[in-house]
């Protein structure tokens, strides 16, 4: 595998030590963006608790800067510094006090290794195995750019494990991943065409954040876009809450929390951007509600298990044949739940869409929400037309009480 093999114990003055060509090498490959990863490992002396340091390029602000993650037993430790400071940082710690270090390029894997009498050796070889499998995969993962899978906080979440010192998707996960990939998708596109595309700061929180996969994940997107995220997540369950705080904080995420919370009972501060993904039947429409009554300027959520109207609804005459099966019956109910949410966005003065967001084989509750404030108010008599079109279709099914209907307009007591 390696071709090249270069050993030095002291280098005379003119020939670059194995430390030396292994930096060379390193910036010459970031300077041609082909660093695809770099591992410092075998740690001597010092901190006992040390396990590894992990490098990776990323672009914060506009400025390209080396992420830097010291692995610890329990924790991890992460600097972002820009390339230079990073490049002297690194070359400090070869030697000591990590013995080996592998840098896989889109070409060439690259070890660096010393003995314990403090002797250095070289190799450098063709990519092949992992690095070779991910320049091949170069394509999925430009599909896939929004989010970043080596990031060290997936696998606390249980997204990703490490296989050979690599961050891998735990292939029961990539539905999920699949799912938060396309959520941060539209969102993107959401985010730049509303009142939010030139904040410096964003306010999001996330109802019925379970194990926070799409909590972390706004939060690294807009980060990474350079703003100052403040993404909380509400969660019914402590020790969900608990898992996710957890990983907040052992990754130093400012501006990323958890809290225990109803959202029929939560008020958030401050609610740019309210996100929804799967919130248990009416919690959809409370978390709707929430993202109406702070003026969100973006409400996007994916609802799951419409229950509320189906017991209400009497099938009309002319539809009873197709609504005798139980399968039409719910389906019916689905679309007219989610078709009323949308009329109510739209009355409410958002523009409103309904679509699949994932394909049926991610999973079967596909479909989306997505609202977004429009910059001028509604004109009233469009805002009737709405609202005489929510009572038509009530009439016709026979419904009294939709939840984002009733909170948005309580009946007097
Ligand atoms: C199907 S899970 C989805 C979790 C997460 N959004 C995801 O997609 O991975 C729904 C979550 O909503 C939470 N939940 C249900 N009703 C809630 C409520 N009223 N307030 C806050 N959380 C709620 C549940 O505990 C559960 O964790």
């Amino acid at each position: 595998m390696f071709s090249t093999l270069i050993e030095s114990a002291t280098p005379p003055a003119t020939q670059a030590s194995a430390s030396e060509r292994f930096m060379l090498l390193l910036e010459s490959a970031l300077n041609a963006r082909e660093v695809q990863r770099l591992l410092l490992t075998k740690p001597q002396g010092g901190e006992v608790d040390l396990e590894r340091l992990m490098v990776r390029e990323v672009e914060l602000r506009g400025e390209r800067q080396l992420s830097m993650v010291w692995r610890y037993k329990t924790r991890d430790v992460t600097k972002n510094l820009p390339l230079s400071e990073g490049l002297a940082c690194l070359k400090g710690l070869l030697g000591m006090p990590f013995q080996n270090a592998q840098l896989d390029t889109r070409l060439q894997e690259v070890q660096l290794a010393f003995s314990r009498k403090g002797k250095s050796s070289l190799r450098v070889g063709k990519a092949q195995g992992a690095a070779a499998d991910r320049a091949a995969s170069s394509h999925d993962h430009q599909k896939q750019r929004y989010l970043d899978l080596a990031q060290p906080f997936w696998q606390d979440l249980g997204l990703t494990h490490e296989v050979r010192g690599e961050a891998v998707l735990v292939p029961a996960m990539s539905r999920k991943w699949k799912q938060i990939n396309k959520f941060i998708e539209i969102f993107e596109a959401a985010l730049k065409s509303s009142s939010l595309a030139d904040s410096p700061d964003v306010h999001v929180a996330d109802f019925g954040s379970g194990k926070g996969y799409l909590t972390f994940a706004m939060h690294a997107y807009l980060s990474g876009l350079g703003k100052q995220a403040f993404v909380r997540g509400v969660e019914l369950r402590d020790d969900m809450v608990r898992l996710c705080r957890d990983a907040a904080q052992r990754h130093g995420l400012h501006g990323l929390g958890f809290d225990q919370g109803d959202v029929r009972s939560y008020t958030p501060e401050r609610l740019d951007v309210m996100i929804a993904l799967h919130a248990c039947d009416i919690a959809t429409d409370y978390a709707i509600h929430l993202g109406l009554r702070a003026r969100a300027a973006i409400i996007m959520c994916s609802p799951c298990c419409h229950k509320q109207l189906r017991p209400q609804m009497s099938s009309p005459a002319l539809l009873r044949p197709l609504l005798q099966h139980g399968i039409h019956l719910g389906q019916e109910a689905e679309m007219v739940t989610d078709g009323l949410r949308a009329l109510l966005l739209e009355s409410e003065g958002y523009e409103t869409q309904v679509f699949e967001f994932v394909s049926l084989e991610h999973t079967s509750k596909n479909k989306m929400i997505l609202a977004v404030r429009r910059a001028q108010p509604l004109p009233q008599a469009r805002r009737q037309e709405l609202l005489a079109q929510i009572e038509a279709i009530k009439a016709f099914y026979g419904i009294k009480d939709q939840a984002l209907q009733s909170l948005l307009c309580p009946t007097p007591a």
